[in-house]
């Protein structure tokens, strides 16, 4: 199945604490980015890439495009404040599709394979989103004191690639702008109107990176791929 993927990458990377957008941060030599971009220009399913990026930085990524023969980009849109900005700053410079991937850029070890399934899941029912079942108890907190321990089994805890008839996530991220609604993910958008997303499950290495020990975890999986 045919998609275009958007690929978040306008944020600052503040937990990440390297006083710059974490995506140039380098795993094992070439930077985050550049790892989430080969994926994506390596699947043949992948027809188009949308990247959202802060104006000052476009010009060292379209650098690093060239200087990593990434050819799919067909846009680099401005990102906007939070990361639902940045995506629908995609949504609304791209031709109509009929499935479209949103993917944190932060994630560079996402398959094909997942890749396809949720493409598959959306054409089919309109809506897939990554996930991983919860591996830990968990529980509600209030202050220090636990109030309620959550039943696991239901549990998952979620990833990107969420995927999407174009239609259906261009609708709803435009009823999120109108009433001003911010979720944490697309898939929040999209059940606001009622419709139903299906959960593909993930892997455990589709990890965003987002603190310092991510970064250790994101080479050893590297290295773990590359024998
Ligand atoms: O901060 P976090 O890792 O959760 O962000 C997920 C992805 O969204 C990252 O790839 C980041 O660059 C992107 N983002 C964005 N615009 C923002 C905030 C985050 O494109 N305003």
């Amino acid at each position: 199945m045919q998609y275009e993927v958007v690929l978040p990458a306008a944020g600052s990377g503040k937990r990440m604490g390297a006083g710059q957008n974490k995506l140039f941060l380098p795993l094992l030599e070439k930077p985050i980015l550049v790892h989430t971009l080969e994926i994506f220009e390596q699947d043949n399913n992948c027809t188009g890439i949308w990247l959202a990026v802060k104006p000052e930085e476009k010009a060292f990524i379209e650098g690093l495009l060239e200087r990593y023969s990434i050819t799919k980009v067909k846009g680099l849109p401005a990102g906007g404040e939070e990361r639902q900005h940045s995506v629908h700053s995609c949504l609304k410079a791209m031709k109509q599709v009929e499935i479209v991937l949103v993917h944190d850029a932060a994630r560079p070890f996402i398959t094909e394979e997942i890749i396809a399934q949720l493409a598959t899941v959306a054409y089919e029912k309109g809506a897939a989103i990554a996930g991983v079942r919860a591996k830990d108890t968990m529980k509600k907190v209030r202050g220090t004191v636990i109030a309620e321990t959550v039943e696991r089994d239901n549990l998952w805890s979620i990833q990107t690639p969420q995927a999407f008839r174009f239609d259906l996530l261009a609708e709803a991220a435009d009823v999120a702008e109108k009433v001003g609604f911010l979720g944490t993910d697309e898939a929040m958008l999209v059940e606001r109107l009622g419709h139903e997303v299906h959960i593909v499950e993930s892997s455990y290495e589709n990890l965003k990176m987002t603190t310092q020990e991510d970064l250790l975890f994101g080479e050893a999986i590297l290295r773990k791929r590359a024998h």
